[in-house]
């Protein structure tokens, strides 16, 4: 199998480095416009990622490591040390519960911790952090393959997958839309049917645009629709992201993934999950530990300011939820893959 895309099979970017600045891709605004917000400092970086602007853990992973390199760029020559310390607090405190956030992070901090002097500081972590995004790549590339391994398709098959994994939400390729991508590279792809993904939309209004854009044949379905595909035997393999994988195999993802997996079970449909190894979290014993981020209920109260439900309704917005890993079939990441994960399993690939 090739180990590389071909050129043209990735018409996509999430951000752009210039090295004082980051351009981000307004993942907010698509489909409609693509329209590139300019971040200069470490500050509007995390603004930038609490706000959506940049989304999908190794993205934001990736984008935090850029605003740590940012900081360093511009700091003002007096205090530098705590200026830095400083930006990846703001940082880290952008969004909970993709554990890429804070693996990029450490990464940035223990070369800021080796650094001698603003000059040092500001090469070195530019190096990092572009270091960091062509692993994140190159990782995608890796684990596309293993995927592969564990499929073994005879066939074109279809499958199905949830929320936007592809090249917009990481450093380039994508975790489950990677897998996508390299199926339909061998021409073992029938179809994506992509979840809409309630209430942020990132399958209709991503997945879908990113899938288009390459030529891959999508199917667009609201959630609810997922367990009629399956009934109708149309899919062998449910294939999602992660934004935390616990030391016993429990994987938090966009909201709507547990259902899946649920789904799958009863279906006897396959169900893999992607991710590189910065999304393993091996200090938290299971899923029950990870931080779920809530959101503002104004995301299922009103669309770009036309009211959805009567006003003053309570609304529960959680963005995340969390799979038991009985209930997956493997995780894959670029080490390789882990078939009915558990805690051995786990250890085995991740210590
Ligand atoms: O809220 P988002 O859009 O950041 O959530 C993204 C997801 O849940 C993705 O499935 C996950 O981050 C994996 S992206 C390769």
């Amino acid at each position: 199998m090739s180990n590389r895309p071909s050129k043209s099979s990735v018409g996509t970017v999430a951000m752009r480095w210039h090295g004082d600045r980051l351009d981000l891709l307004d993942q907010r605004r698509l489909p409609a416009e693509e329209h590139w917000i300019v971040a200069d400092g470490a500050s509007a970086v995390a603004q930038c990622i609490t706000d959506m602007v940049v989304r999908g853990a190794p993205a934001i992973g990736i984008s935090a490591a850029y605003g740590v390199a940012l900081a360093a760029r511009h700091a003002g020559g007096g205090d530098w040390q705590a200026e830095i310390r400083q930006a990846i607090r703001v940082l880290a405190a952008s969004r909970p519960t993709a554990v890429n956030l804070f693996w990029a992070l450490k990464r940035m901090e223990q070369v800021f911790h080796s650094c001698h002097s603003l000059n040092d500081a500001t090469d070195r972590l530019a190096v990092e952090a572009v270091r960091l995004h062509e692993e994140d790549l190159a990782a995608n590339l890796a684990m596309a393959g293993h995927a592969l391994d564990v499929m073994r398709p005879d066939n074109p098959i279809a499958v199905l997958t949830h929320c936007n994994t592809g090249a917009l939400a990481t450093g380039g390729y994508g975790t489950a839309l990677g897998v996508i991508r390299r199926l339909h590279e061998e021409s073992l792809l029938d179809r994506v049917y992509a979840d809409e993904t309630r209430p942020w939309l990132q399958g209709s209004r991503l997945t879908a645009w990113e899938l288009t854009r390459d030529e891959i044949p999508v199917t667009l379905n609201v959630d609810g629709a997922a367990a009629a595909i399956l009934a109708a035997g149309k899919v062998k393999w449910i294939v999602v992201g992660a934004d935390r994988i616990t030391a016993n195999g429990d994987v938090a993802n966009k909201i709507g993934t547990y259902n899946l997996a649920v789904l799958a079970r009863h279906h006897k449909v396959g169900f893999m999950v992607v991710a590189p190894s910065s999304t393993v979290d091996m200090s938290l014993a299971s899923g029950q530990e990870i931080p779920i981020e809530e959101r503002d209920g104004s995301e299922l109260l009103e669309l770009r300011g036309m009211p959805l439900a009567p006003v003053g309704v309570p609304v529960f917005n959680p963005v995340f939820d969390v799979t038991p890993a009985g209930l997956i079939d493997a995780i894959v990441t670029e080490k390789g893959a882990v078939r009915n994960p558990d805690l051995t399993g786990m250890r085995a690939l991740f210590t």
